[in-house]
């Protein structure tokens, strides 16, 4: 597990990239959880932290052509994309997320 920012530093409801061991990955925050998804775009060379969150269904949208990937198990809910993006693990430890990515 990687510490990479304090929990209180991501508001609710929104998506933050970091960069952990050299991966670019989503912090998106739905109240009390964080998630942790691949940063790019299973599409295109989009950054997914630039769309909106989608608390209710648990997603994050692409902002270029709207395809919205579940926080859960990273598929896609439309067209255009195809293949799901990578979902690491989470855990907040003394309010620091840690990530820790997937192979
Ligand atoms: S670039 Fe993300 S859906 Fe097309």
């Amino acid at each position: 597990m990687i510490p990479v920012l304090p929990f209180d530093e991501l508001p609710d409801g929104t998506a933050r990239c970091v960069d952990v061991a050299g991966r670019q990955v989503a912090l998106v925050r739905i109240g009390t959880t964080v998630h942790a998804v691949d940063d790019q775009c299973s599409h295109a060379k989009v950054s997914l932290s630039d769309g909106d969150v989608w608390p209710d269904a648990c997603t994050i949208e692409c902002p270029r052509h709207g395809s919205a990937f579940s926080l859960t198990d990273g598929s896609p809910d439309t067209l255009p994309a195809t293949r799901p993006i990578a979902v690491h693990r989470v855990d907040i430890i003394d309010g620091m997320i840690n990530v820790e990515v997937a192979e």
